[in-house]
């Protein structure tokens, strides 16, 4: 039987890849999984409850009792939570906490859009569609900085282009499901792109995944 019309879209942290991700769900009338969202809630409530990162066993206890409804906390979605979900994401029981939630997305019948690290090596290797999304680091950084100091948050340049170096690092770097292309993903690089014009590559390489999809 072939498997729902999944899209995975990988890749390292302000290529753009959250927007073309939540665009192609829109597209497609399907739901969304931001499972980065997921590791900054982790790293978010372990540090919140006065925990050490690197204390994997009330880190993984963390993840076990998870619940969508508290991934609506919007101090999740700020520079600090992401170092937060990069340094509790390298724990191999955390990981395998949130599989089934992650994996039970992919597995919709209806298809969905999952957006990470390792969604279409890992979580979801058998989607008909993935992309790998990606941007030279100057060019995320400087997305970064603008994001954030159009939020008003005091941060320079140079602090953001050095986050962006070490999380790529560490994600990367890692043993435990490191970010990696998949052999069968395309890869996008968005460097030279607005983020419309990177949307649309993106949906024609996903209807045409689709059309074989299709056929299949
Ligand atoms: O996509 P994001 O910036 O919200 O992700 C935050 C961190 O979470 C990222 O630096 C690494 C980790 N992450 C992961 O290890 N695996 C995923 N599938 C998604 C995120």
């Amino acid at each position: 039987m072939k498997p729902p019309f999944v899209i995975t879209v990988d890749g390292p942290a302000a290529s753009g890849k959250g927007t073309i991700a939540s665009r192609l769900a829109a597209d497609h009338g399907v739901q969304m999984l931001d499972s980065g969202l997921l590791y900054r809630a982790v790293g978010g409530l372990l540090a919140a409850g006065g925990k050490d990162l690197d204390d994997v066993e009330a880190a993984t206890a963390v993840a076990e009792a998870l619940t969508v409804e508290q991934l609506s906390d919007p101090a999740f979605r700020t520079r600090a939570a992401g170092e937060l979900a990069s340094r509790v994401a390298v724990h191999v029981p955390v990981r395998n906490a949130l599989f089934r939630l992650q994996k039970a997305f992919c597995l919709r019948p209806e298809g969905a859009v999952l957006d990470g690290r390792d969604m279409g090596t890992v979580i979801c290797p058998e989607a008909p569609a993935k992309l790998f999304v990606t941007a030279r680091p100057e060019v995320r950084a400087e997305r970064r900085w603008k994001q954030l100091t159009g939020q008003g948050e005091p941060v320079t340049l140079e602090d953001i282009l050095e986050d962006i170096r070490k999380r790529d690092e560490r994600d990367g770097g890692r043993a435990a499901s490191p970010m990696r292309q998949a052999d069968d993903a395309v890869l996008l690089d968005t460097s030279e792109m607005t983020i419309d014009h990177a949307a649309d590559a993106a949906r024609r390489i996903v209807e045409a995944a689709r059309a074989r999809w299709e056929r299949s």
